[in-house]
């Protein structure tokens, strides 16, 4: 929740002007953003509008046209997937991808991978801590969790690799509400001890209730960007997502 008025000073991701094209077909037009150190910043726009297009983009998933993608300092425009996970950003794929046929204990192992390729068993006491619902399930196959429960092991999967920003792509998707007042919770309370979160979320009114900043997007581009109270507060949300599917009526 936003109880600030301004954005913190030190910029950790920056995307400048990023063009973004499957074949011929360009779907990103030039999009700007960024995330600040410990900020929780939701990006949000209708069904198809380009969203985990720019997700992909940024965590190098899908090459970029034109521009430029910054991180903590370095020029990751052009970097592996690999090299930005350890340059230190996650993302959290939409639609909960973890291993059915592991255990939770052992599929959290894999999300420590990130920085330590033997896996590191130091890291479960932390994660156990802030996701008490897997530590009670830590020998259990993911294949017998809930979706819900499988949404939740995807968020520490990525939260056990120490990310210094967590993307998460529609962590909603498909799941009851519940579910995700338990990821923003996680995510704010992640934010709080330093970390930056970049979400992208259809329940757009829970979202911006957590988020500090927000920017929208429209078919491919960025059309506005407001701290999360005065996005709430405006009429623009109503009018990009009028007739559209704003999928939250609570
Ligand atoms: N692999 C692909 N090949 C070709 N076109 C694609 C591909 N993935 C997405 N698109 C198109 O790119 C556009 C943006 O899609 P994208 O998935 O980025 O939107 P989104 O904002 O994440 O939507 P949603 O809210 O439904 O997840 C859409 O027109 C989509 O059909
Ligand atoms: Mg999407």
């Amino acid at each position: 929740m936003s109880t600030t008025n301004k954005r913190p000073d030190e910029i950790l991701l920056q995307v400048q002007d990023v063009h973004v094209a499957y074949g011929k077909a360009e779907v990103v037009h030039g999009a700007s953003i960024d995330v600040r150190k410990g900020e929780f910043v939701v990006l949000l726009g209708r069904n198809g509008a380009g969203k985990s297009t720019l997700l992909h983009a940024i965590s190098g998933l899908i090459p970029k046209k034109s521009g430029q993608v910054l991180f903590d300092g370095n020029d990751v425009t052009h970097s592996s997937p690999r090299d930005i996970v350890q340059h230190g950003v996650i993302q959290v794929l939409e639609g909960h991808r973890v291993f059915h046929s592991l255990s939770v204990e052992d599929n959290l192992l894999i999300g420590t991978y990130a920085n330590s390729p033997k896996g590191d068993r130091s890291k479960l006491e932390r994660i156990y801590d802030l996701f008490p619902e897997m530590a009670e399930r830590k020998q259990q196959m993911a294949s017998r969790l809930s979706g819900g429960q499988q949404q939740i092991l995807a968020v520490a999967q990525g939260v056990i690799g120490e990310p210094k920003l967590l993307i998460l792509d529609e962590p909603s998707s498909g799941l009851a509400p519940m579910v995700i007042d338990r990821i923003l919770d996680v995510a704010t309370q992640l934010c709080s001890k330093g970390l930056a979160i970049l979400l992208v979320e259809q329940l757009v009114d829970k979202a911006l209730r957590h988020a500090h900043y927000g920017y929208l997007m429209q078919t491919g581009r960025i059309v506005a960007s407001a701290f999360s109270e005065e996005l709430r507060e405006g009429d623009l949300l109503h009018r990009v997502y009028l007739g559209g599917d704003n999928r939250e009526h609570a």
